[in-house]
C-alpha cells in the first residue's frame, strides 16, 4: 500500500491531544511498564483511545462490562475505572500469563474487587456463559484474535441487550481492511460489512492515530 499519510503530522496531533486531555497516571504507567517487563507484546489501545472508551463507558451508564482480550489490563483499567459502584467488569483472556499480569496491574490500580479475568479460548468462555444465561452486558469491547470478530460480534448480539454498545478495536489496520493481505484482514473487512449490514444495529468506524492508522468501531444495540 502507497503511504501517502504525513506520519510526522498524525505522531504530531495525537501527542498533542494526549498530553492536552491524558493526564499522567500512575497505575496506567505501571500497567504497561509492567507488561513490557512480563514480555508482552505493546499492542494496547493508546491512550488517547483508552479516555475515549472510559468516556463511552460512562456515557452508556454501562454497569456490567465484557471485554475479550485482556493483555496486561491496560484498557480493563480504563474502562472498569468508568464503571459505578457494584458493577464489573469480565475480561477474557487466552494467555495464561497474560491473565496474570493483567490481575496484577488492576489490582494495583484498586479495581480488583470490580474485574474478573477468566482465562481460556474466548470462543468457549462465551459460548459457557450464554448456555449458563449470564445478565446481557451494557458494554462490549472487542479486541482479541482478529480473525474471530465475526464470531465475537454474533456472541456480543447474544450477551447483550437493545441500547447496549459494542466497541471493536483494529477494524481499520493501516488499510488492510480495505485491501485485505491476510485472513485476519479478511476477517475483519467481514466484521465491518457484518455490522454495516445489519438492521438491529447503528454503528459508525472512527480513524485512531497510532503506529498505523487504525480504527475503533462503535456500534449500538438498537433490537
Ligand atoms: N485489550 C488490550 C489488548 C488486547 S491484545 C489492551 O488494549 O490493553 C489481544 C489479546 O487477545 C492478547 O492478550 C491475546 O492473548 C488475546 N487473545 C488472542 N486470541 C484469543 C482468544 N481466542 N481468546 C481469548 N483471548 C485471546
Ligand atoms: C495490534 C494492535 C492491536 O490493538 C491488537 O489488538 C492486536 C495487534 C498490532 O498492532 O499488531
Ligand atoms: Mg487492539
Amino acid at each position: 500500500m502507497r503511504e501517502e499519510v504525513d506520519k510526522e503530522l498524525l505522531n504530531r496531533i495525537n501527542s498533542y491531544i494526549e498530553e492536552l486531555f491524558v493526564a499522567p497516571d500512575d497505575a496506567l504507567q505501571s500497567a504497561l511498564e509492567e507488561s513490557k517487563r512480563a514480555g508482552l507484546p505493546e499492542i494496547y489501545v493508546t491512550p488517547v483511545q483508552g479516555k475515549l472508551l472510559q468516556i463511552l463507558a460512562g456515557l452508556s451508564g454501562a454497569r456490567r462490562i465484557l471485554e475479550i482480550g485482556t493483555l496486561g489490563g491496560y484498557s480493563t483499567i480504563w474502562l472498569a475505572r468508568a464503571l459505578p459502584s457494584g458493577g464489573e467488569l469480565i475480561s477474557l483472556e487466552l494467555e495464561e500469563l497474560n491473565a496474570s499480569v493483567a490481575r496484577k496491574n488492576v489490582d494495583r490500580a484498586g479495581l480488583s474487587g470490580q474485574v474478573e479475568i477468566r482465562v481460556g479460548d474466548a470462543k468457549e468462555t462465551l459460548a459457557q456463559m450464554s448456555q449458563n444465561g449470564v445478565e446481557p452486558f451494557d458494554l462490549i469491547f472487542i479486541d482479541a484474535d482478529k480473525e474471530s470478530y465475526p464470531d465475537y460480534l454474533q456472541w456480543s448480539l447474544r450477551l447483550s441487550r437493545p441500547g447496549s454498545l459494542i466497541l471493536a478495536d483494529n477494524v481499520i489496520r493501516g488499510g488492510t481492511t480495505l485491501d485485505p493481505v491476510d485472513e485476519a484482514s479478511l476477517a475483519i473487512k467481514y466484521f465491518n460489512q457484518l455490522v454495516a449490514g445489519d438492521k438491529r444495529l447503528s454503528a459508525v468506524v472512527l480513524p485512531i492515530i497510532r503506529r498505523r492508522i487504525d480504527g475503533l468501531a462503535i456500534i449500538r444495540v438498537l433490537e
